[in-house]
């Protein structure tokens, strides 16, 4: 058996120039400051004007690029997780890849987990270079959530954001360092709990977000709490082991039930929730780069990705950093 793993040796990310705060929102919908910080924590968001997802993904990627030291003809392989592409097709990941200026045969593909993609997208290319067939790889969380939305819809319009995080994954022999565990699910029988109002086989149209807003808050703090604690004891670990818990950002409130939940203080959890609103599959790798530009996250560190999308899909993955 191969004891050849992953570790992430760069992360970077990027957020686009147009800020909506809370205030603007005011003067298009029926909604306050007030109600949108304590109902989700969220006090501004940001948002493409003329960028498409690979647009946002590319200025991540560079970010991890160049925190890694590396070459952009080292990759491999490139995942985006993205649940708004530029195209139906080809793939975001392609059209990154052409706009990076990658000449050779690499792989490349989307996925599709909406708010859990980057946990999906991570697992996969752990997976792939634990097979030793590739050594480089990027995985990208990047969404333009602002061309789903309807912003007459005050139940919706309030919680998204654009943005991109990008991690550069390396294959390594180093002993207790990287990729320790991933856990991934799905249940389809949760899918109009939260989906969209069209796609290209349906209408023709990409649609806007539909959501039962108090059923997904719910099955988030369930699932996520529950992903959390399997991982942790699927590696003879406790909870009392892991430093920090870098989530999903849909809604402060889901966080700390969460964390009251699984008895975790609230500081163990990375929270970018106010500044970013949600951005999907971006959230994660956006807050891990935040914690990391605050040097919060030390050498050794024990850290625990987890989220929880429309389907539902959700999972958690366990990095020894
Ligand atoms: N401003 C003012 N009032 C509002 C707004 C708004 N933006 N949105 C809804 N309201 C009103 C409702 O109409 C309702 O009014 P009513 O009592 O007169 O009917 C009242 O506020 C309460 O609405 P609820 O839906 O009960 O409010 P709740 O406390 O459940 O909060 C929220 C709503 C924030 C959407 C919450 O349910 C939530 O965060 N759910 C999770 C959804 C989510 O995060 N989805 C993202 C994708 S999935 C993921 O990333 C995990």
């Amino acid at each position: 058996m191969s004891d050849l793993t992953s570790k992430i040796i760069g992360v970077g990310g990027y957020l686009p120039d147009k800020i909506i705060t809370n205030f603007d929102l005011e003067k298009i919908v029926d909604t306050t400051d007030e109600w949108i910080k304590t109902r989700t924590g969220i006090t501004k968001r940001q948002i493409a004007e003329n960028q498409t997802t690979s647009d946002l993904a590319i200025e991540a990627i560079k970010d991890a690029i160049n925190n890694a030291n590396i070459d952009k003809n080292d990759i491999d392989l490139i995942i985006c997780a993205t649940t708004t592409p530029d195209l139906t097709f080809p793939s975001t990941a392609c059209i990154i890849q052409n706009k990076l200026g990658i000449e050779k045969n690499i792989i490349a593909f989307d996925i599709q987990a909406v708010c859990c993609g980057f946990v999906y997208a991570l697992s996969v290319a752990n997976d792939i270079i634990k097979s030793g067939k590739i050594k480089t790889a990027i995985v990208v969380g990047a969404e333009k959530m602002s061309s789903l939305i309807d912003w007459k819809d005050r139940t919706t319009c309030v919680l998204f954001g654009d943005g991109a995080g990008a991690i550069v994954l390396q294959s390594t022999n180093e002993e207790n360092t990287g990729i320790i565990d991933t856990e991934l699910y799905a249940n389809g029988n949760y899918i109009d709990m939260l989906k969209t109002s069209g796609g290209t086989s349906t209408n023709q149209v990409a649609g806007n977000i539909l959501m039962d807003g108090k059923a997904v808050f719910k099955h988030a703090v369930e699932k996520m709490s529950s992903s959390i604690q399997n991982i942790v004891k699927n590696n003879n670990l406790t909870l009392e082991d892991i430093d920090f818990i870098i989530p999903h950002q849909a809604n402060y409130r889901i966080l700390s039930m969460v964390a009251e939940k699984l008895n975790i203080q609230n500081e163990k959890f990375i929270i970018t929730i106010d500044k970013h609103a949600n951005t999907s599959s971006a959230s994660i790798p956006l807050a891990l780069n935040e914690a990391i530009k605050q040097n919060k996250i030390k050498k050794g560190d024990l850290l625990i990705f987890e989220a929880l999308g429309a389907g539902f899909t959700w999972g958690s993955v366990l990095v020894r950093w």
